[in-house]
């Protein structure tokens, strides 16, 4: 089938990763999800001991290989799915996905990943910098009480119970590193469609963004 893009970008908790994933089950596409990939480097940076906050200390990334396949998140061959959802990797990604050189490496990685075949790729700055023509440009959000209420469920589910006002804290904190820092901040396209999910079931979301992509002839 020909090729096609879909770029879903939000902040923190807006449901991006779940529903990309569900759409690509739907559609038969492959979906990437890209924020997997900067908490990878940053669990690698952390395993290293390297100083984060030095963007030099990350040349590590030239001899190793970051990739995303089937809902698994690999360094080389070891799959670090569950480990990249640590607290301390969550506390510390927003600060080195803020370096060029670290954006740099995976953005190269994502566009190679995206020229073949029907994808749909999620992140904060897929449809402003790395899927640029993507086919369906999709910005979805939340307020931050009810992104906060869905990553407790989501921990919930794992076995851990998190008070809401640190995911509150946590989210608020990270949404405002994302979208104020200098290289690709987190920020709508022009041409991308904002939808507010806050009240909105995930399958009601999916149903929506489906049809979008059945609109712009991507089915
Ligand atoms: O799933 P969650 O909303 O917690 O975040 P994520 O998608 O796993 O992304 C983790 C972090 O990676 C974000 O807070 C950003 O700092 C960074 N990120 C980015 O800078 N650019 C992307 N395309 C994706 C993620």
């Amino acid at each position: 089938m020909a090729n096609f893009q879909v770029a879903i970008d939000g902040p923190a908790g807006s449901g991006k990763s779940t529903i990309s994933k569900l759409i690509a089950d739907r559609l038969q596409m492959i979906h990437i999800d890209t924020g997997a990939m900067y908490r990878a480097v940053t669990l690698l940076a952390i395993e290293k001991k390297i100083n984060l906050h030095d963007e030099n200390a990350y040349q590590f990334l030239e001899s190793v290989n970051i990739s995303y396949r089937d809902n698994k998140i690999y360094i080389d061959d070891r799959d670090v799915t569950e480990e990249i959802r640590s607290k301390e990797v969550t506390n510390n990604v927003s600060l080195v996905s803020s370096f060029p050189y670290v954006r740099n490496q995976l953005v190269e990685i994502q566009k190679k990943a995206a020229e073949n075949g029907r994808i749909i790729m999620d992140g904060r700055d897929i449809g402003t910098v790395v899927l640029p023509n993507a086919d369906v440009k999709i910005f979805l959000t939340a307020n931050v009480e009810e992104r906060a209420k869905r990553r407790q469920k989501e921990k919930m589910l794992k076995g851990q119970h998190i008070q809401l006002e640190k995911l509150v804290e946590e989210i608020t904190i990270r949404d405002i590193k994302d979208s104020t820092r200098k290289e690709s901040p987190l920020k709508k396209a022009k041409d991308a469609i904002e939808i507010d999910t806050t009240n909105l079931t995930v399958d009601e979301t999916v149903d929506k963004i489906i049809g979008l992509i059945i609109s712009a002839k991507g089915v």
